[in-house]
């Protein structure tokens, strides 16, 4: 698989799960990979199993809450690989999954809508400025089928990745014309650190979950990172503004 040879991206929180397996398959593919992650020592590992492999790759430090840090992973980027082709903005956080929204705390809601909206916010806007800067490229939004559907229990989550999904729909119109596609994708439950924390506080989660989903199973951080690569690389060069689900059947219901 060579789809992004010569190619540079980026991934957020690369860390674990949905991210490193992206990452990982990014580089697979022949990409330069910069790994950005709040968590520098997840980071550092998924950097170093790409460089093992014989690939290339920089672990940065970014919280993708914060302005300043995004635009130091960006420019971090460009300065060790010379570009910036893909961006894979991933990073993100569930919240709890456990109140009605009239008992939800409020520091949660701010927070959850601080990573996984402000976080791709500022994400795209410093991807966005590079890209047209060198006139092209492909962003790719992890939202959620919690962006497509309503999710009880999970107001906070829900309407942070539906407004992920309305981002990048907006954006793939406005640089439609300029070299730049935009993309969402929106998985079911996936086999990662996150699903697996709603699991330990609730053991029915695992079978509330798996029954959810038409084909019985949870995803893999593998089977998402297929699409992620698909939709960075130019064998998708006339998708934009998609979202994409990757949900095992679930939004077909
Ligand atoms: P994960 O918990 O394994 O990975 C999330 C990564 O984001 C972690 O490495 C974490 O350190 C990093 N992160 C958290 N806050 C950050 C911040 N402020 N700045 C930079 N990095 C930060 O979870 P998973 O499952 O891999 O999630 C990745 C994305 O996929 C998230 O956006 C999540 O909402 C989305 N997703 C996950 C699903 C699942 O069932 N696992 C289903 C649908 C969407």
């Amino acid at each position: 698989m060579t789809q992004m040879e010569g190619k540079v991206a980026l991934v957020t929180g690369a860390a674990s799960g949905i991210g490193r397996a992206s990452a990982l398959a990014l580089a697979r593919a022949g990409a330069a990979v910069c790994v950005s992650d709040i968590n520098d020592k997840g980071a550092a590992e998924t950097a170093a199993r790409i460089m093992d492999a014989g690939g290339k790759a920089i672990a940065l430090t970014c919280d993708v809450t914060e302005a300043a840090d995004v635009s130091m992973m960006v420019a971090a980027t460009v300065e060790a690989f010379g570009s910036l082709d893909a961006a894979v903005n991933n990073a993100g956080i569930a919240g709890s999954f456990d109140a009605r929204l009239h008992e939800a705390d409020d520091q949660l809601f701010e927070r959850v809508l601080a990573v996984n909206l402000r976080g791709v916010w500022h994400c795209m806007k410093a991807e966005l400025a590079q890209m047209l800067a060198r006139g092209g490229g492909s962003i790719v939004n992890i939202a959620s089928v919690a962006g497509l559907i309503g999710a009880p229990k999970a107001a906070a989550y829900t309407a942070s990745k539906h407004a992920v999904v309305g981002l990048s729909k907006s954006a793939a119109i406005e640089y439609a014309k300029l070299g730049i596609r935009v993309n969402a994708i929106c998985p079911a439950y996936t086999d990662t650190a996150m699903a697996q924390s709603a699991i330990e506080g609730n053991p029915l989660m695992a079978r509330i979950m798996e029954r959810a989903i038409p084909m019985g199973r949870l995803g893999g951080a593998s089977e998402i990172a297929e699409a992620v690569v698909w939709l960075c690389s130019d064998a998708s060069s006339f998708v934009t503004g998609h979202s994409l689900a990757l949900d095992g059947g679930l939004v077909a219901l």
